[in-house]
């Protein structure tokens, strides 16, 4: 007998009367007068569980009749059509192998009555049992795979950049240190500073925040490539859209500009909404009935969208001139907050908004100068509700802007010696961006803490396990 997903089951890939196996665990159950009890089964690969009829023929009936939400069964049986009107299939079993208990049902955290969000970032190990996470879960899944594809289908290679590194790729120092040093028996040199050269690599090593610097050796070669894995920030903002570990997809590309990475964001985007919304329909309907009632509309609307293209200094302009009360003071400048986002993003009726052409001292060394000598071609693309989903820009291609820019910030230009080659050698003008994957998840599903979209979160004071 073959070991089925109910997913295959309700889309129709099993035939009636066939026998199969389900693994799971128990949902619901429901014990009837008549001599039999139902029972909702959950494996994990869709919303709706499936029926299984346990007549009191089975040998083991008595044990059955002691399931609780959560145990875990073997069932064989056979696929019929249900007689009721609930639900469309049912499954009559042969036989209930009941391979787990639960301890003290009463005290199961994972009942199955409304969780909060909150109290399951308390369960994380166990979260994964709720209808909500499973649902996240999945459509995390499928925008991962489709990122691939999109990039697979364009010829982007997947370049798999380094996770420890020695460089700060953005240059604002908000780096985790790695060591295997004992931090009672610290090695020193004579003048008091540590010797790194005790230490496991010799020199001191960190959790990469990006992987673009490396990524741009390979797309000076490949010409177009991406990394796609976890980037690490020790940044102390414990907001709803901040991850001390997240997932980012970066790409690079040579021989193009601004205008091209802004083009190859977008449709990555609209490609992704896409496929979630072909293959995810269960997923969505899960979430229009008790995350955002309108998301289907949301995610249509979003394919048809276009993105509105604006700059920097523009952005400033309108404000400046809005009669909003903000927070924090808007001049030319400034780094924009949140309150400043919502506000661009409701300017232009709730659409996607691509700024460009930031001051050179708001973003990081490697952006490229323009002509102006004052903004760099960087790119932040901003979505409703959740703001900078994207970041990216034109790279510095000319060795002697890159080595200015690098004095200016008082870097030194030693460190980045192999990062001056890609200049030295064959330079070519090119071109990335970075996507936040748990924003990306945060925009598609409708949920607003990318505590909830990634399995195990670690922010600032708060990790589990
Ligand atoms: O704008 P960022 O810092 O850009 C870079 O790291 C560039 N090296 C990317 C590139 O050009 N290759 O980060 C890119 C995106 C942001 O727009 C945001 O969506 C996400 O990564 N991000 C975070 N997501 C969750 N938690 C954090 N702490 C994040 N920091 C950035
Ligand atoms: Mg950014």
């Amino acid at each position: 007998m073959q070991i089925v997903s109910i997913i295959d089951i309700y889309e129709d890939k099993i035939e009636i009367n066939d026998k199969i196996v389900i693994c799971g665990w128990i949902k619901n159950k429901r014990i009837s007068k008549l001599g039999f009890s139902f029972l909702d089964i959950y494996d994990g690969s869709t919303c709706d569980p499936m029926q299984i009829i346990a007549n009191n023929t089975l040998s083991n009936y008595t044990n059955i009749l002691q399931l609780t939400v959560g145990c875990s069964v073997i069932v064989h049986g056979t696929l019929i059509l249900s007689k009721g009107n609930k639900q469309k299939y049912e499954v009559v079993s042969q036989n209930i192998k009941i391979t787990g208990w639960i301890d003290q049902p009463d005290t199961y955290p994972i009942s199955n009555k409304k969780h909060s969000l909150e109290f399951l970032r308390t369960m994380t190990h166990l979260r994964s049992r709720t209808n909500l996470i499973g649902v996240i879960t999945r459509i995390r899944h499928c925008v991962m795979q489709s990122l691939h594809l999109f990039l697979d289908q364009k010829k982007y290679y997947w370049i798999p950049t380094p996770i420890i590194t020695g460089i700060d790729a953005e240059g604002t120092g908000k780096m985790f240190r790695l060591s295997t040093f004992d931090f009672n028996k610290i090695p020193k040199n004579q003048d008091g500073s540590v010797n790194f050269k005790k230490d496991f690599f010799g020199k001191e090593s960190f959790l990469t925040v990006s992987g673009q610097l490396t990524l741009e050796s390979y797309a000076c070669s490949l010409s177009k490539v991406y990394t796609f894995g976890p980037t690490f920030r020790a940044e102390n903002s414990n907001t709803s859209r901040h991850l001390a570990e997240f997932w980012m997809l970066e790409v690079e590309q040579s021989f193009s500009n601004l205008t091209n990475i802004i083009f190859l964001a977008e449709s990555i985007l609209k490609y992704v909404v896409n496929i979630v919304l072909k293959n995810c329909f269960h997923e969505i309907n899960f979430l229009s009935q008790y995350i955002d009632q309108k998301i289907k509309n949301r995610l249509e609307n979003f394919l048809i969208q276009d993105f509105t293209n604006i700059d920097y200094i523009d952005v400033i302009d309108i404000l400046l001139k809005s009669k909003e009360k903000f927070q924090e003071k808007v001049f030319f400048g400034i780094d924009l907050f949140s309150e400043h986002e919502k506000y661009i993003v409701s300017y232009f009726n709730n659409k996607p908004v691509i700024i460009k052409n930031y001051p050179k001292e708001l973003k990081a060394f490697y952006m490229k100068l323009n002509d102006d000598g004052n903004t760099v071609a960087a790119v932040d693309i901003l979505l409703p509700g959740i703001g900078e989903i994207i970041g990216g820009s034109e790279r510095e291609d000319r060795i002697d802007f890159l080595k200015n820019r690098l004095k200016e910030l008082g870097l030194n230009d030693q460190d980045y010696w192999w990062y001056l080659d890609l200049r030295r050698y064959g330079t070519v003008p090119h071109s990335g961006f970075g996507l936040g994957f748990e924003r990306l998840i945060a925009y598609i599903t409708g949920l607003s803490n990318v505590r909830d979209l990634i399995p195990f979160p670690r922010t600032v004071k708060n990790f589990q396990f």
